[in-house]
């Protein structure tokens, strides 16, 4: 883990580039100082957490999890009749979970250093007490993507790609159809892939969506605050970060500001999670 320094920063943006994510207002945040995974949980620590505990994911429990079309062979994709009509790409797939994230004909084996996939929110707390850490919440874990930086659309500035340089694994090519994978990876990429921000923390946007402690809210107050934990209920947990599948197109989500949602008990192959703790006594 690293040591994120407390201090007040700038979150969200006044200029959303999705309305209805309610990315704004901007409000002033103060953070205490916090630790935080410096990788999103790879599938080696999560197994190596399954092997320890033997705990079964919300997954495997229902015995199925959604799978982005282009990612499933032709004979997964046979047996499936339903799709989110919203989003005809994401099929729910018998099956499918961490050790399997295509379904029972797929495995982790050559994927151990890339994050573990299909772990839904309570899986993801579940893991983190077990390490004796906890979920970041939605303001650390913002303040943590911006790296020092103020008011910057990414984790390293207001470029996506500086010098032509790819700095984390989103779509690239067209939605949903052709990914060209230039920045090097179709799916998600190892933990350890593409520069650190500021705070030496990576794959912070693109790759996998990360969990946040916080409930789900759109609306928010320009109010200067400490340490908020987002509402005191709701159904939706936040999710930050975007993942391997977002595009300008469809998903401008990569950026620090951009947030999502699922229920408590959702997930999917393009979600993950990265744990946070408390910093000890003696730091500032
Ligand atoms: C989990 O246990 C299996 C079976 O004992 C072992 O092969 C594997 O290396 C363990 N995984 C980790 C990450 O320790
Ligand atoms: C895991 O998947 C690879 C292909 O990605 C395959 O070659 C290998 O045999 C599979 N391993 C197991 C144990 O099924
Ligand atoms: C995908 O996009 C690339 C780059 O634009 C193009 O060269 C290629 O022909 C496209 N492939 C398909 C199947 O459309």
């Amino acid at each position: 883990m690293v040591v994120i320094p407390g201090g007040v920063f700038t979150m969200g943006t006044d200029e959303p580039a999705i309305q209805q994510d309610g990315e704004w207002p901007v409000r002033k945040v103060h953070v205490n100082s916090f630790y935080m995974d410096r990788y999103e949980v790879s599938n080696e620590d999560f197994e190596r957490f399954v092997n320890s505990t033997g705990y079964v994911t919300e997954a495997e429990k229902f015995g199925d999890s959604f799978v982005f079309e282009g990612m499933l062979s032709e004979e997964v994709k046979a047996e499936i009749h339903q799709a989110v009509a919203a989003a005809p790409w994401w099929l729910p797939v018998k099956g499918a979970n961490w050790k399997h994230p295509e379904g029972p004909d797929s495995n982790i084996s050559n994927r151990m250093d890339h994050p573990v996939l299909h772990v839904s929110w309570n899986d993801a707390v579940a893991f983190c007490t077990w390490a004796g850490k906890r979920l970041p919440t939605e303001a650390e874990w913002e303040y943590s993507c911006r790296g020092g930086l103020e008011n910057r659309l990414f984790p390293w500035g207001n470029k996506l790609q500086p010098k032509g340089q790819h700095y984390a694994n989103i779509w690239q090519g067209v939605f949903p159809t052709n990914n060209t994978a230039e920045d090097g990876y179709k799916g998600t990429a190892p933990v350890t892939a593409f520069p650190p921000n500021g705070y030496g923390l990576y794959n912070i946007v693109g790759n996998a969506w990360e969990w946040t402690a916080d409930w789900w809210a759109v609306h928010h107050s320009t109010e200067e605050v400490h340490n908020p934990k987002g509402p005191s209920s709701g159904t939706d947990r936040v999710k930050k970060g975007g993942s391997y599948m977002c595009h300008k197109s469809y998903c401008y989500r990569y950026r620090c500001a951009a947030r999502s949602q699922n229920t408590p008990d959702s997930s999917a192959s393009n979600l993950g999670f990265r744990c946070a703790a408390d910093a000890s006594p003696e730091l500032p």
